[in-house]
């Protein structure tokens, strides 16, 4: 949600820049803007639209200069527009800054700096910042640094933020509050972005700044306190990168190359913690709290969008193999109610980003209540992951695409890895069925990778229907939450309405909707409750719907009564039978690149949802 890049050192920041907000696109695309100090003078260019439009904007105009920030918006306060665009001045010019996160208090602000005689261009939430910071430094006559501490510690709300002072153009400041934000150490010089992305090609020692941290950067120094002025000793970290995987490498889209990539993202996640030859699971990361895992009187998982749907899938694998009680929970309604939560409960927190802030808000609540709190993250020194008690890291690598697919059925793979973990060192597997789960558990990447040689009926079935106006998925069991996903890929990358429905669900309700135009894609992959399927795809026919179906390779029933099959390789437990979520991705992408949808960067999306 929004993207932050800047540089202070000796090289030309123009291409840091552009460079950098290119990679940090993902988090927001609809307008955009840089600063760059040229001799001390500021020159500020922002548009509306996408990197390429300010690029082509800025064009040969002047962009010389070794100092600058620039941002990447996803709209928060104020629509897209040229002037809501960062970075925002000052009214007198003084400051100049990015941000990243909403200032809720900004109303109130903005009130106190118009009756000092403040005047805004804006509508943003951000020009009070930049204003409010100047207002300190010009009337309570401090130090750029100070006066940027002062009004951090004024505000309400989230930020991560850049922030450059024309009268002292030798250095950058940045600060951060529930927004991520990295700085980027190189020799006698600084990178800050919202991740390490924009600028790993110059380095990759970074300093994950703290909440309520703030930084000075000088062309040689760095210096960080928090807002209430203490000093921090700069933590500084490696990075590793491969940059391959923050390239399209000959795939159209991001989201392809995520969806063909997963064979080797499921190995990258299983790699190192099951151990073949011993027939066991190593969880390093959960070593530390174990005592309070196997004593959990309940589960909780937390999550937003499609880790939400991770959790309800590890939902069926946890209880089955743990035989620990476990809720699932969108947490953005459970930060907001008075949860009944207790010091035996354990919460599983699950985010690709590690930045998304209802789910932040649910882990600190959950701290609060006496928790023990576990992430599950793809980002490396993300948010969550630091805020968390334990956890596992997904190693899906970077997720670019905002529609999340890799994230997915890593997070899926974790929890069947965790919930196989708990469960054998409870006793509750037998020791063959255990050898059976870790056998299909390692055999997921080969059957995906055998699944995607041929793609070439969903295409087929993407052409046909791309034009409906509406779809229907349904599941049971762990394939219900396989359903929502497959919905809200649809949804959000081509822009079909689509609905997600526990199949036996549908004759409650959805099941009016069914008529000879209406596709619905079943996936009928179960062994138990089979005849059940079979029963909700004959009501469907029986209503002349378009029955699309997931059914595994040799299946005849369901096969028979449907018009288009989609069959997936074979598999005899709930943790194989997360390959049929790969098809619902397959369908959603090509059905978005035949209607001319932008996959990569979805309207009125960002990849990381910063905002409450
Ligand atoms: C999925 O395709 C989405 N774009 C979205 O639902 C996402 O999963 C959600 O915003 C949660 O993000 P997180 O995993 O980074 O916390």
């Amino acid at each position: 949600m929004c993207g932050i890049v800047g540089y202070i050192g000796d090289r030309d920041v123009y291409p840091i820049l552009i460079g950098g907000l290119k990679r940090l696109e993902y988090r927001g695309y609809d307008s955009s803007g840089i600063a760059i100090l040229n001799n001390g003078k500021p020159v500020v260019y922002k548009v509306k639209g996408k990197i390429s439009d300010l690029e082509n904007f800025i064009g040969t105009k002047s962009k010389e200069g070794t100092i600058g920030i620039g941002h990447t918006r996803w709209a928060t306060h104020g629509e897209p527009n040229d002037v809501n665009a960062h970075p925002h001045t000052s009214m007198n010019g003084k400051f100049i800054i990015v941000h990243n996160g909403i200032i809720e208090n900004y109303a109130t602000l903005k009130q106190r700096l118009i009756k000092r005689g403040y005047t805004f261009k804006s509508e943003t939430d951000t020009e009070v910042l930049a204003n409010l910071i100047e207002y300190i430094y010009l009337f309570g006559k401090t130090s750029a640094t100070e006066a940027v501490r002062f009004a951090l510690n004024k505000v309400q709300g989230a930020y991560g933020i850049g922030v450059i002072c024309t009268d002292e153009t030798d250095k950058l400041i940045v600060a951060r509050k529930s927004s991520p934000l990295v700085v980027g150490v190189g020799d006698k010089e600084f990178f800050i972005g919202s991740d390490a992305t924009p600028f790993i090609e110059y380095t990759n020692n970074v300093i994950y700044l703290d909440n309520d941290n703030m930084a000075v950067l000088t062309k040689g120094e760095v210096s960080i306190k928090t807002i209430k002025n203490d000093a921090i000793e700069p933590n500084i970290q490696t990075v590793d990168f491969d940059f391959d995987e923050i390239e399209k490498g000959g795939f159209d889209h991001f989201m392809l190359k995520e969806i063909f990539e997963q064979p080797k993202s499921i190995s990258d996640t299983i790699r190192g913690r099951v151990d073949y030859s011993r027939n066991s699971i190593v969880l390093g990361g959960l070593m530390p709290v174990m005592s309070k895992i196997m004593n959990a009187r309940r589960i909780i998982i937390v999550g937003c969008g499609t880790s939400w749907h991770a959790g309800l899938f590890g939902e069926y694998l946890f209880e089955e193999y743990s035989r620990i009680p476990v809720e699932v929970e969108y947490a953005s309604e459970f930060r907001y109610r008075d949860p009944v939560i207790n010091s035996d409960d354990v919460v599983i927190a699950i985010s690709q980003s590690g930045e998304t802030a209802d789910t932040l808000a649910a882990i600190k609540l959950a701290k609060e209540k006496g928790a023990t709190v576990l992430g599950i993250c793809n980002v490396v020194g993300s948010s969550i992951s630091r805020e968390t008690d334990a956890g596992v890291y997904t190693h899906a690598g970077p997720e670019i695409g905002v529609a999340s697919t890799k994230a997915f059925t890593a997070q899926v793979m974790v929890l069947a890895m965790m919930a196989l973990f708990v469960g054998k060192a409870k006793y509750n597997i037998k020791p063959e069925k255990y050898s059976e789960l870790i056998d299909e558990l390692i055999h997921v990447p080969q059957q995906i990778e055998t699944m995607l040689k041929d793609t070439s009926v969903i295409e087929k079935v993407a052409d046909i229907y791309k034009d409906s106006p509406n779809f229907i998925y349904l599941g049971r069991g762990c394939y219900y939450p396989i359903a929502l996903e497959g919905a809200l890929k649809l949804k959000e990358i081509s822009y079909i309405h689509a609905i997600g429905y526990p199949a036996a669900e549908m004759k409650h309700g959805p099941i009016a909707l069914i008529d000879e135009k209406m596709p619905v894609v079943v996936i009928g992959a179960n062994k138990r409750g089979y005849d059940k399927i079979v029963n909700n795809v004959q009501e469907v026919k029986a209503r002349h719907g378009i029955v699309i179906s997931i059914v595994r390779e040799g299946d005849t029933e369901i096969a028979k009564m449907s018009d288009y099959v989609i069959e997936v390789p074979n598999f005899t437990t709930a943790i194989g039978a997360l390959i049929t979520v790969i098809p619902l991705q397959l369908l959603s992408y090509y059905i978005a690149v035949k209607r001319g949808c932008n996959v990569d960067q979805p309207r009125n999306l960002a990849k990381s949802v910063t905002v409450e």
